[in-house]
């Protein structure tokens, strides 16, 4: 399995990298989060080069709150199934604060990505900041989610 590659600061990520991360932080101003004031952006890219994005959209009844990954990823497939997803990027920020702060993936997230990954029989990366000053380029949804449960599991 490829490594997880680790990245002191945005500038040492490739430009494709960078854009998505440029994109997903545009796509956080779009987080409607008025209970946790957490603003998340994901931005994924296709195939053919289409970017999508998410933003995470919270209820009163919280658990019904939906991350950015999520509706970038459910977005894509809505629209364009037959385009195979390269590579996502994931930020958050404060609400009225400008700088990042971590945020990785949760595990619901992970799973919906897998599930992806499998069905297109390719990897798909994942950039995200993981701590303070550490981006890192995950190779596959199935490194960020090892022994995930998938069809296998449902086979008689
Ligand atoms: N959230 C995301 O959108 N993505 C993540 O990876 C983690 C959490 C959202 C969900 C909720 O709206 C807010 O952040 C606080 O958990």
């Amino acid at each position: 399995m490829k490594p997880v590659d680790t990245f002191a600061s945005l500038d040492e990520l490739d430009s494709e990298s960078r854009y998505l991360v440029h994109k997903a932080k545009e796509a956080s101003a779009h987080a409607y989060a008025p209970y946790s004031k957490f603003m998340v952006g994901a931005a994924l890219i296709l195939d053919d080069g289409t970017v999508m994005t998410g933003a995470n959209q919270e209820n009163a009844a919280y658990p019904l709150c939906m991350c950015a990954e999520r509706v970038a990823l459910y977005a894509a497939s809505a629209l364009h199934p037959a385009q195979k997803i390269q590579k996502m990027a994931v930020v958050a920020h404060k609400k009225n604060h400008k700088e990042l702060v971590p945020a990785s993936c949760c595990g619901a997230c992970r799973q919906v990505l897998l599930e992806y990954e499998h069905r297109q029989h390719r990897p798909i990366e994942i950039v995200m900041l993981v701590s303070e000053g550490q981006w890192i380029k995950c190779p596959s949804a199935e490194a960020l989610l090892p022994h995930g449960f998938s069809k296998e599991n449902l086979t008689e």
